[in-house]
């Protein structure tokens, strides 16, 4: 069985974007509904652009470092970039992934586009 790689278990063991936003633009929130695990993704955003993203993920070590891949992908991109990150570019960051553990890597991606669409959401409400 393929095993998670170095880069991956760095980033479960010392992720650099887990944090809450409490004055986030965006919240997302994402259950799979495959293992039960529960990811949360804030973003601040300005000028159409994700200057500040931070997650909470409570779930397995695959999922924590898909989702600071994804943060770190994610920062700094405009929300129609953000909203084009696949979940083969979250793997691609981490080296590889173990076959079985591919759905964690969606589950960063899917919580990214709620956050974006929650953003969306609240702009139009004028909030
Ligand atoms: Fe649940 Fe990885 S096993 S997200």
């Amino acid at each position: 069985m393929k095993m998670y790689t170095k880069e991956l278990m760095k980033r479960f063991r010392d992720p650099k974007h887990m944090k809450e936003i409490k004055d986030a633009d965006g919240i997302g929130q994402v259950g799979n509904s495959i293992c039960g695990d529960v990811m949360k993704v804030y973003i601040k955003v300005k000028n159409d652009k994700i200057v500040d993203i931070g997650f909470q993920t409570w779930g397995c070590p695959a999922a924590i470092a898909a989702s600071d891949a994804m943060c770190e992908l994610a920062k700094g991109k405009t929300l129609k970039q953000a909203e084009q990150i696949k979940s083969k570019d979250i793997v691609k960051l981490l080296g590889e992934m173990p076959p079985i553990k591919l759905h964690c890597s969606v589950l960063g991606m899917q919580t990214l586009k709620k956050a974006i669409e929650d953003y969306k959401k609240r702009k139009k409400n004028g909030r």
